[in-house]
This record gives C-alpha cells, structure tokens and sequence, in this order.
C-alpha cells in the first residue's frame, strides 16, 4: 500500500470532514488520484468505516482517518496539530435530511451550524487559509420562471425546512467571516441534485433505512427491497406533470471539488468569496428518470402515482455556466451511464448483504 509523506509540498495536505459519506468520499478518490493527501474526519454518523475499503482499492491509497466529530472543538484543534501543515479544508460534515430536520430543528442548528464554527475559528489558528463549502440547490427554493435556469446571482428565497436554513446560515457565517479579514477565503459550491456512484462500484451511496431521496427509491424497489415508488405528483407545471430536477453525477460534482481547491491553492480567486452551481444545466422530470432507469439496466420499477409531498418544488435546474467558464469544470457523464452506475451499486450491495448474511451463519 502507498502512504504519502506528510510535509511534500507537491502533495498539499487537505482536511475533508465527513470524508466518509456519499458526496465525500467520491471526492476523497478524486483527490488521492490527483497526488493530494487526505485527513478524513468523520464521525460515522451517516457512514461506515468500510467506505476507507473502497477508497483503497479504486486508489490503492488508504486516506488518513480521524473518528472525530466536527462538534468536539478540542478534538479537531488536536487534528489541526497532529496533521501540521494543513492546506485547505473541504467541509461535507453535516446532517442532511430534510424530513428529520422538521422533526429534530435543534440536532440539525447544533450539528450543521456548530461544527462550521469550529472549523473556521480553527483554521487561522492553524493558518489554514481555505476552505470549500457544501452548499445545496436548495437556498433557491422555488426560482421564478424567468429565472430558470437558475445561476447564482438568483434570489434566495426563505428556507422551507431547518436543514435548508442550515445551508443559508452557513452561506451568512462564512462570507461574514471571510469578510472580517482573517485570511481566509472560502468556495461555496452549490449542489444541483446528486446520483450515481463510482464506477467501479466500489463505494455509493449509503441510505440509512427508508431512502427519502429519488434514486435509491428506485434502485431498491427495481431490486426488490420496496414493493413499488410512489411518485409524488403528476400534476405539476411541466411536460409530464412530474416534477424537475437537475440530477448531477456523483464522480462529476467530486471533480468540481478538485478544481476548486487547485483554484484555491494557486491563488487565482477573485474575490474572498465565490459561489458556483454544480449541475448539467439540464432538467430531468421524474418519470423521464423512472423511464431511463428501467431501459438502460433492462429491469422494471413498479411505481404509483401518488399526492404531492409537501414542501417540493415544482421544478429546478441549473445555469452552470459560471463553474464551466471560471472554474474550466463542467459536467460529463451522461444520464445513462448514472443510471447504470446506480445498478451496479445496488447490485454490489445486494451482494454485501448476502455475504453479510453467510457470515452470521457461519459464526452462529
Ligand atoms: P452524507 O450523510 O453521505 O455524508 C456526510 C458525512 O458527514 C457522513 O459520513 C457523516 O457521518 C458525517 N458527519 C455528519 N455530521 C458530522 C459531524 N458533526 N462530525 C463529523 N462528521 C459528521 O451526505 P452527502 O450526501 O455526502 O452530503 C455531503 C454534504 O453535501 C452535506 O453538507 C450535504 O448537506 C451537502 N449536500 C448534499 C446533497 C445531496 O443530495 N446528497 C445536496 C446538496 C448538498
Ligand atoms: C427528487 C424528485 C420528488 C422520492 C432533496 C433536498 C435538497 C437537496 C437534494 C441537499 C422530487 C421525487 C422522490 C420518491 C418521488 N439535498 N420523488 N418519490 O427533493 O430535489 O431535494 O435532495 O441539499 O435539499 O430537499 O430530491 O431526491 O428527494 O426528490 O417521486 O420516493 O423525486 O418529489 O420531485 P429533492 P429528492
């Protein structure tokens, strides 16, 4: 196994919290094959620690990593020293559902608002200078038509759940304290609505229990592990009266994270703070999703048509151009290779789940 020296400036040092987890550790693999070293800090409150397994065998680099919690200020100051030399922060470290924030508001504040403070008091205590930021689609609410796509200069409308609002105070934290002029500068990257895994299948995304988000519906209910997807909603303002996404692969937004980072570090910003959307600048409606699923793997996804969930938006997607020409980033995959990214990784995990199961019959 290859361990990259600590202090080779040819190899910056980066700090990835919640390095663990779905959008994170695509972006860990990302910057491992692109000569950065990694310090994952994850609490594994949303992970496991068999995602470093993955991480190695796309990599064959085993990233350092710190069972810390972003919340535990004493602890990550210890990371900040025990790692010296930090060159930049990549902050995914967050809760993320939004159901569960409408019922927990104060685990959401706490965990997503108290773990960004510690960051950046830390980082100019250790000079750490930069700092990219997972931000979400979501501060959009629901655009305007005329203001379709969206691009960055879009109005944010007010949050319609806690975690929504998380994201938009932490978009207020940072400018406030980039602006304050304690040398830090900051990349907020806002994403569109990310899916696919890694093509190896190596690593994917992990849903705890019932998947409120569309694609592991899908995956789990083509594989037989739900007995249909509800689709919430064909009476919409669109084509088909199912609602519009911008849906982004998951290797594409991990890349955008490189690109920024070496933006970052080569001190081309121009100004303190730059915000950019991640998404295909391409609008997807959930049907046209179903649909493609179910040709491109040859499996079936039996859905009903069900009422509206509450709070969702009619329709959104993105205006990319401002990542695509500043940050030279744009998306890649196509949609149909997503989708069979998808399968393959529920498949993968099926077959996890089976070992699992062997395993305890064995031990038994
Ligand atoms: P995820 O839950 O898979 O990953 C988050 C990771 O952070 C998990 O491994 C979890 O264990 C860890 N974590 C949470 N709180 C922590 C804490 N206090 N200390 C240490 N570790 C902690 O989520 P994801 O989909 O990879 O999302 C990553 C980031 O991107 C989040 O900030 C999320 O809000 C944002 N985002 C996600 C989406 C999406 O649809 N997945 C869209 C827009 C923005
Ligand atoms: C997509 C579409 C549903 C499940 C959420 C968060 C947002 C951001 C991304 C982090 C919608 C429909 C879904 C199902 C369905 N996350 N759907 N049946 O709602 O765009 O955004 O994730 O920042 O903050 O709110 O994503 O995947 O939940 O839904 O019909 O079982 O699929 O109605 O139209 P969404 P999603």
């Amino acid at each position: 196994m290859r361990q990259v020296d600590l202090h080779t400036p040819e190899h910056p040092l980066i700090l990835v919290t919640g390095g663990m987890g779905y959008i994170g550790s695509h972006t860990v693999v990302e910057l491992l094959q692109s000569g950065y070293q990694v310090i994952i800090v994850d609490n594994l409150s949303n992970s496991t620690v068999k995602v470093l397994d993955g991480i190695e065998k796309i990599t064959g680099i085993r990233p350092y990593f710190e069972n810390v919690d972003c919340l535990d200020y004493v602890a990550l100051d210890k990371i900040f020293i025990k790692y010296i030399g930090i060159q930049a922060v990549i902050h995914f470290a967050a809760r993320k559902a939004v159901g569960e924030s409408v019922e927990k508001p104060l685990l959401y504040y706490r965990n997503n608002i108290a773990s960004l403070i510690n960051i950046l008091e830390l980082m100019p205590r250790h000079d750490v200078k930069h700092i990219v930021f997972s931000s979400s689609c979501t501060v959009y609410g629901q655009p305007k038509p005329e203001d379709l796509p969206v691009n960055e200069q879009a109005p944010i409308q007010p949050a319609t759940s806690p975690y929504g609002n998380t994201k938009q105070i932490n978009e207020e934290i940072i400018n406030d304290t980039v602006h304050a002029n304690i040398g830090i500068n900051a990349i907020m990257l806002r994403y569109f609505n990310p899916i696919g895994a890694h093509p190896s299948a190596e690593i994917g995304e992990l849903p705890i229990g019932v998947p409120n988000n569309l694609l592991p519906f899908v995956s789990q209910t083509a594989i037989g592990l739900r007995g249909e997807l509800k689709i919430f909603g064909n009476d919409y303002n669109t084509p088909d009266g199912t609602c519009i996404r911008d849906y982004i692969n998951v290797v594409d937004l991990a890349k955008a994270h490189v690109v920024a980072l070496q933006r970052m570090l080569s001190d081309k910003m121009e100004e303190k703070v730059e915000v950019f959307n991640l998404g295909t600048g391409r609008g997807l409606s959930v049907m046209e999703i179903v649909k493609t699923f179910e040709q491109v793997n040859n499996v079936k996804v039996p859905y009903k048509i069900v009422g509206r969930r509450e709070g969702d938006i009619e329709q959104v997607w993105a205006d990319p151009t401002k990542a695509n020409t500043v940050l030279g980033w744009k998306a890649q995959e196509t949609v149909e290779n997503t989708l069979q990214s998808v399968w393959r990784w529920e498949q993968k995990l099926k077959i996890k789940r089976e070992q699992q199961i062997e395993e305890s019959k064995l031990s038994e």
